[in-house]
């Protein structure tokens, strides 16, 4: 389908994506992907020319996948290059939720859990969504004052997020990947909870298997996993150049290309 967004109303612009008006339907939007990446809030900025197309790419094969599982996502369709067609918001939820299987990063510092130790059940954090602050931590009550409702839409998108990470921490296993951890937006469309927003290298840390059969069942797993070998966004923010930030989500979107003939 040809596309024309200079004729086109846009709505919202972020760090990675532009979201545009569809005229012919005031239930959809566009959202279009961005060559830019961002990290440490926002401090550290690049333009990798081709990231948008990786990222576009990822974004609709986990979401399609999503959507296959019953998950109740905005995403309906990629109907060009860089672009997917998703279900209007009617209002967005401030929050970053993340889950956690496997200690890594901002963790790190909260406490005595060390690199590599497993979370059984998923850890899970809401975060309110601004740089400035630096993204600080919500309490339960706190989420659901945001949001103006009761604490049904709280557990909705805790729910949600487990269910997301445990689906995609089977699928990325069948590659010998470790979905290490993840964090995943939300949004009210219709009076219910919706996963919005997008699902690329930078939503997610995954680690490759460092062995034929690791053993992930034990405390801590990290002589099982290659965090050398990462695949995401880590590249990035430990300063790794641009040709192989975008190296490392092409082989990303080649895994969850292959996502479409999983069961
Ligand atoms: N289904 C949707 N309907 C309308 N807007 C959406 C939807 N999903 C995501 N958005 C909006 O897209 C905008 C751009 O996203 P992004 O570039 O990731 O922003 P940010 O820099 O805040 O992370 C955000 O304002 C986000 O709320
Ligand atoms: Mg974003």
């Amino acid at each position: 389908m040809k596309l024309d967004f200079t004729r086109m109303t846009k709505l919202a612009e972020g760090k990675t994506k532009a979201i545009y008006a569809n005229p012919q339907d005031v239930k959809t939007v566009y959202m279009v992907f961005k060559d830019d990446i961002t990290a440490g809030d926002g401090v550290k900025h690049d333009v990798i020319p081709g990231k948008a197309q990786v990222d576009w790419q990822t974004n609709c094969d986990l979401f399609a996948y999503l959507n296959r599982k019953g998950v109740k996502t905005h995403y309906i369709d990629a109907p060009a290059e860089q672009v997917a067609l998703v279900r209007k918001l009617d209002f967005k939820i401030n929050l970053e939720v993340v889950s956690r299987r496997v200690a890594t990063g901002s963790i790190l510092h909260w406490g005595k859990v060390e690199q590599g130790f497993r979370f059984d059940p998923l850890v899970t954090q809401f975060h309110y969504k601004d740089d400035p602050l630096h993204d600080p931590m919500l309490d339960e009550g706190y989420v659901s004052y945001l949001i103006g409702k009761g604490a049904r839409e709280y557990q909705a998108m805790y729910e949600i997020n487990q269910q997301v990470f445990l689906i995609l921490e089977k699928a990325f296993s069948r590659f010998k990947i470790q979905l290490v951890d993840m964090k995943l937006e939300y949004g009210l469309i219709d009076g219910e909870v919706v996963l919005i927003d997008e699902i690329t290298g930078g939503s997610f840390r995954l680690w490759p298997y460092a062995k034929e059969n690791p053993n992930l069942h034990q405390s801590n797993v990290l002589k099982e996993l290659d965090p050398s070998g990462r695949l995401d966004k880590d590249i990035y923010r430990m300063g790794g150049a641009v040709e192989d930030v975008l190296a490392k989500f092409k082989g990303i979107a080649a895994v969850t290309a292959a996502f479409a003939s999983l069961d």
